[in-house]
C-alpha cells in the first residue's frame, strides 16, 4: 500500500462515518508562538476542541503535515521522523471513547480497510493518577470488543496522556494501539509496550480537560498548572502515516514510496549503499525532506525561531553528506526527489518548486564553504567551551547543537547552560532559538502572546482612532519578541502618526481596563463589531472581548485580563508589504 492509498483510505473510512474532510493546515502555526512548529492534527484545531464551532460540524478528519523537533537525536532510527503526516478524525463533543475506540478498531481490522490481524493488536490505557483517574471507559470497550486484559496495559501519565500542544490546553488520557511487527507465530500472549516489535500506530485522545495557570494569579511565572474539566468532550486520533504504510509493507519506513527515491538517489549521488551507511543516509533523507516542507510554507534560513530550526536541518544534513564523502552540492537534488513524490498530494512543493531549490541551495553553498574549515579547527581543539562554541558558529556558522554533537564525538565535557550563556551574551540568537524551545517551548510563552494578544486589539483600535475608522486587520502574527500587525492604509505614516499611535496604546495600557469575554449569538455581535475577516470563519455562538469603550473584537482569545498586564507597547518599524497594506512591528516590555 502506498501513502496516496493509505491517506485516501483513512479519510474515506472517517467520511463514511459521517466525518468532513478537512485540509492540511500550515507547517507553522497561526498565532501561536508557544510552539515552532505544528506538531499534531489537533494543533491547528485547538480553537474547535475548546468550543468554537467548526464550519465542517463537530466531526472532521484531515492529513496533517507535522514536524516534532523534539525526536531530532532519534532520527536516524528506524521509526523516528521529523517531518511527517499525521491522520486523524476528530469529534468536536459529538462522540467519545466508545465510538472512538470502535471505529479505530473497524478502519484497522476490517478487510474491507487495513485488515490487519485482530490477534497481533495490542493497546495501553491511562492508569489514572491525581489529577485523572483511571480509564475505565477505555478499557472495558477494548476488552468488549475481544481484545484481552493481558494485552491492554495500564500506563501512566507518561505514556497515556496527550497535549496540550503547546503549555496549556486542551488534553486528555489515551489509548495507544500497538501492532506486532514481528513473526506473527512470536507473538506474545501478553503486551510489554517497551518490547521493540510492538510499534504504535495509532493513539486515540480523550481530550476532556484543559490544563491552565491556575487561576487567581495571572501574573505569576509559575509552573502551577491544574486540570479544568472541558465543558465539551472531544475525541483526537493521530495515526503516523509513514509508520504504518511501513508496517503494511513490511519494510522499514525510509524504503516506502515517499522515502525510496531520496534513498535512492542519494546512493546514487555518494557512490555508498544504505545498508552500509544507514544512519548517515536516513538523516539526510529526513532532514531534506522536512526543509522542503518548511520552506513550502514560507520558512527561510535565519537565526531564530523556525528559520533557525530549518538552517539546523540543512547544515546537519550537508555534514552528514560530508560523513559519506558527497563533494558535489546534492541538497537540492534530494529536494527535487522529495518534491515529485510528495508534490500530487501537496501542490505548494510543486508552487514554490524554484523558491526551495534556492534557498536550499544557498544555504548548502553557504554553510560547504565553512564548513572544511571549521571541522579543521575543531579536530585541533583540546577541549570546548563557551567562548569557542560561539566563536564557531561566528566564524564558521556551526549552529550551537552542531557544535554539541561534534564534542560529544570526541568526548569533550560540555555545559549546554554554558553555551548558551555565551550566545545570549551575544545576542547574537533569539530567544526561541536556544536549545530549550528546540526541545519544546519556553514555559512562560503563553503568557507572553497572551499580551500580544491584548497588545494586538489595542493597536487595531488606536490605528482606528488615529488614521481612519476603515482600518481592517490584514494580517497578524505573534512571537515571543514582537507582533506583527498588517492594515490596510494608502500611505506611509508619518512619524508623528505612529508617535500618537504608540502613545495611545499606553495610555490605555496605563488606564489598566479590564478586558470582558462576552459569548453571544454571531448575528448579534456582527451589529457592533466591524470584523477584519469573513464572517463565515466564525461559527454561529462567538466570543467578543471588549476593552472599556475602546475596542470591542470577534476572537478567540486568550487575552489579559486587565490592559496593565501588558508592559510598555513600543512601535519599533512601519512599513510596507504591498499596495496599499502596511505593517507595524511592535514589541511589549
Ligand atoms: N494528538 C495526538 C497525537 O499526536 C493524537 O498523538
Amino acid at each position: 500500500m502506498t501513502s496516496n492509498e493509505l491517506r485516501k483510505k483513512y479519510l474515506e473510512f472517517f467520511k463514511t462515518k459521517g466525518h468532513t474532510v478537512i485540509p492540511s493546515a500550515s507547517l507553522v502555526p497561526e498565532n501561536d508562538p508557544t510552539v515552532l512548529f505544528t506538531t499534531a492534527g489537533m494543533h491547528p484545531l485547538v480553537p474547535f476542541l475548546l468550543g468554537e464551532k467548526h464550519p465542517g460540524g463537530n466531526k472532521v478528519t484531515s492529513c496533517q503535515k507535522c514536524i516534532r523537533t523534539g525526536d531530532i537525536d532519534e532520527v536516524g532510527d528506524a521509526t523516528h521522523l521529523t517531518f511527517f503526516e499525521m491522520l486523524g478524525n476528530w469529534s468536536f463533543g459529538d462522540y467519545f471513547k466508545d465510538r472512538a475506540i470502535e471505529m479505530s478498531l473497524e478502519f484497522l481490522t476490517s478487510k474491507e480497510w487495513l485488515g490487519l490481524d485482530k490477534n497481533l493488536l495490542a493497546v495501553s490505557v491511562f492508569e489514572g493518577d491525581n489529577d485523572a483517574p483511571f480509564d475505565t471507559e477505555a478499557f472495558e470497550k477494548w476488552k468488549s470488543l475481544g481484545i484481552s486484559e493481558e494485552r491492554i496495559a495500564r500506563l501512566p501519565k507518561k505514556n497515556n496522556w496527550w497535549g496540550p500542544a503547546g503549555e496549556t490546553g486542551p488534553c486528555g488520557p489515551d489509548t495507544e494501539m500497538f501492532y506486532w511487527t514481528g513473526d506473527p507465530k512470536d507473538v506474545p500472549e501478553s503486551f510489554h509496550d517497551d518490547h521493540p516489535l510492538w510499534v504504535e500506530i495509532w493513539n486515540d485522545v480523550f481530550m476532556q480537560y484543559n490544563k491552565k495557570l491556575k487561576t487567581g494569579d495571572q501574573k505569576l511565572k509559575t509552573d502551577e498548572y491544574e486540570f479544568a474539566p472541558l465543558a465539551q468532550k472531544n475525541v483526537d486520533t493521530g495515526m503516523g502515516l509513514e509508520r504504518v504504510v511501513s508496517i503494511l509493507n513490511k519494510c522499514d519506513v525510509y524504503q516506502i514510496d515517499t522515502f525510496k527515491p531520496l534513498i535512492d538517489e542519494i546512493e546514487k549521488l555518494s557512490g555508498k549503499k544504505y545498508q552500509d551507511y544507514t544512519k548517515e543516509f536516513r538523516i539526510i533523507a529526513d532532514h531534506i525532506k522536512a526543509s522542503t516542507f518548511m520552506i513550502a510554507d514560507g520558512v527561510m534560513p535565519s537565526n531564530t525561531g523556525q528559520g533557525y530550526v530549518l538552517r539546523r536541518l540543512i547544515r546537519r544534513a550537508v555534514r552528514y553528506g560530508k560523513l559519506i564523502e558527497m563533494t558535489e552540492k546534492f541538497v537540492a537534488e534530494i529536494s527535487v526527489k522529495v518534491i515529485d513524490t510528495s508534490g500530487d498530494a501537496y501542490s505548494e512543493l510543486k508552487k514554490n518548486k524554484n523558491i526551495i531549490l534556492e534557498e536550499i541551495g544557498k544555504e548548502e553553498e553557504k554553510f560547504t564553504a565553512a564548513l572544511d574549515k571549521g571541522l579543521k579547527e575543531f579536530s585541533k581543539l583540546t577541549h570546548i567551551d563557551g567562548v569557542i562554541a560561539f566563536d564557531l558558529y561566528q566564524s564558521y556558522g556551526f549552529p550551537i547543537e552542531l557544535t554539541e554533537e561534534l564534542s560529544q564525538e570526541r568526548g569533550f565535557i560540555i555545559d549546554i547552560h554554558e553555551f548558551q550563556e555565551e550566545f545570549k551574551k551575544h545576542q547574537e540568537l533569539s530567544r526561541a532559538s536556544s536549545a530549550g524551545v528546540f526541545k519544546g517551548g519556553l514555559a512562560d510563552h503563553s503568557e507572553i502572546s497572551t499580551k500580544y494578544h491584548t497588545a494586538t486589539h489595542l493597536l487595531l483600535a488606536a490605528l482606528r482612532e488615529i488614521l481612519s475608522p476603515d482600518i481592517y486587520q490584514k494580517g497578524s502574527n505573534i512571537t515571543a519578541e514582537r507582533m506583527r500587525f498588517d492594515f490596510n492604509y494608502p500611505q506611509k505614516l508619518t512619524t508623528e502618526q505612529i508617535t500618537q499611535i504608540e502613545d495611545l496604546v499606553n495610555k490605555k495600557i496605563q488606564e489598566d481596563i479590564p478586558v470582558e469575554i462576552i459569548t453571544m449569538p454571531k448575528t448579534e455581535a456582527l451589529q457592533f463589531v466591524k470584523v477584519s475577516f469573513d464572517q463565515s470563519k466564525y461559527g454561529d455562538m462567538v466570543k467578543v472581548y471588549k476593552i472599556g469603550d475602546f475596542s470591542i473584537e470577534l476572537c478567540g482569545g486568550p487575552h489579559v485580563e486587565h490592559t496593565n498586564q501588558i508592559g510598555t507597547f513600543h512601535i519599533v518599524k512601519e512599513e510596507a508589504v504591498s499596495a496599499g497594506i502596511r505593517r507595524i512591528r511592535a514589541t511589549v516590555v
